[in-house]
């Protein structure tokens, strides 16, 4: 019999990516859309469009414990993904209680869900956490060990998320498991993001349709890796016999700075660099500047440094990342070029 999964946030980029590789797995997938007043699901259209027979779109919302009770009790799901999130981490300090109404009780209230469930020992749940519960880093590369210390709202209701799995899982004797996930990009990552930020906004400087890029904190580093491979390590994680949790990591870390050499290096686009800190400005070869920061962009506490240690998952899951950091920043900028061009 085909497996059915539900899919919480499939009209984002994990999400979309999730349903493409669950699909090619054979699964029935449910998606869940939010209700907007323009369209949302850009990045499920494609499946929509060919693979209507294997796929249903539900109109839902992980804040609603009505809606999310009827949804689970009547698809019935062998496996729940809860990748809804309001996932911003600079909106969470102007909007903390929304999100942490998304991000902390949304969780818990699937979770009730399960647990009220005639199958509930059958369900398997998986909570997409983050790298960014690690915060002010206590330990160097950080690991399914290393002690949490969130720095934003969103990352203090990731930590609610993540524990009030464990208690589930403890006191129900639930199959819910944590992934820490850490920074994971692609074409079809969110434009407000720093990474897509840049790539937009370099290909722009390129063709000649944008005349600068204004960015926050240049010296921020982060362990990207590309979402297509965190979407699998997802999957391998709720396909195990026992329940646990699991950093997912390349294991390299990069500045924004380093991300924005790399794109530039990709569109044969020459910045010459000067000053430091706040000041930090790029100019092209005409000596234009192309590139500078702007407090606006700055949080009021910062993640300074992410670096992953995912032994466990690569010994256990046995995965391994497809793309490196600068095949990652080839599939971004090729995407946004050849899109900005045409
Ligand atoms: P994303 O592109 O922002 O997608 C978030 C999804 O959640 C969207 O489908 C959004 O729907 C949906 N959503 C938001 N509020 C909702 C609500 N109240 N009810 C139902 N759905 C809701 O995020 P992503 O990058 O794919 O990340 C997926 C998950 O992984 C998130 O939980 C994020 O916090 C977590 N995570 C991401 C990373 C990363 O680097 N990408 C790393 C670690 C963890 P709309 O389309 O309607 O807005
Ligand atoms: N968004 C943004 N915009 N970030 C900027 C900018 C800018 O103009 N300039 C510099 N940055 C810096 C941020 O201060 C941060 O240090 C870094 O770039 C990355 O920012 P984001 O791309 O917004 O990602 P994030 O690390 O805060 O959060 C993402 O990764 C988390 C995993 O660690 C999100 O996807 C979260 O949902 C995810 O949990």
């Amino acid at each position: 019999m085909k497996k059915i999964a539900l899919i919480y946030g499939a009209t984002g980029q994990d999400g979309s990516y999730l349903a493409d590789f669950l699909l090619k797995k054979k699964y029935h997938v449910h998606a869940i859309k939010r209700k907007s007043s323009s369209l949302n699901t850009e990045r499920i259209d494609h499946i929509y469009e060919k693979n209507t027979k294997n796929f249903f779109l539900h109109y839902g919302d992980i804040t609603d414990p009505i809606s999310v009770n009827e949804i689970i009790h009547s698809v019935n799901p062998d496996e729940i993904y809860n990748l809804a999130a309001q996932s911003h981490v600079a909106v969470s300090f102007k909007i903390p209680n929304y999100t942490a109404q998304v991000n902390a009780l949304g969780a818990l209230n699937i979770l009730e869900a399960i647990k009220s469930s005639k199958k509930r020992n059958k369900i398997k749940y998986y909570q997409a956490g983050t790298s960014e519960m690690y915060g002010k880093v206590q330990e160097n590369p950080q690991s399914e060990n290393t002690p949490f210390y969130p720095r934003s709202p969103y990352g203090v209701a990731k930590l609610f998320a993540h524990w009030i799995t464990i208690n589930y899982r403890e006191a129900y004797d639930l199959f819910a498991c944590n992934g820490i996930l850490f920074n994971h990009e692609s074409p079809r990552r969110g434009e407000t993001f720093v990474t897509r930020k840049i790539t937009i906004g370099l290909c722009k400087i390129k063709l000649g349709i944008q005349k600068k890029l204004i960015l926050g904190n240049l010296y921020a580093k982060r362990d990207w890796g590309h979402a297509k491979d965190y979407v699998e390590a997802q999957w391998l994680m709720m396909q195990q016999k026992k329940p646990e949790d699991f950093v997912i990591a390349t294991g390299h870390t990069h500045t924004v700075k380093s991300f924005i050499i790399e794109c530039a290096k990709q569109l044969n686009l020459k910045i010459i660099w000067k000053g430091k800190g706040i000041k930090t400005k790029g100019y092209d070869k005409n000596g234009k500047c192309i590139i500078e920061c702007s407090k606006k962009y700055f949080r009021p506490s910062e993640v300074d440094f992410l670096l992953g240690n995912a032994k466990k998952a690569r010994s256990k899951l046995k995965w391994k990342p497809n793309f490196n950091f600068s095949k990652l920043v080839k599939d971004m900028i090729t995407n946004d070029y050849e899109k900005l061009k045409s």
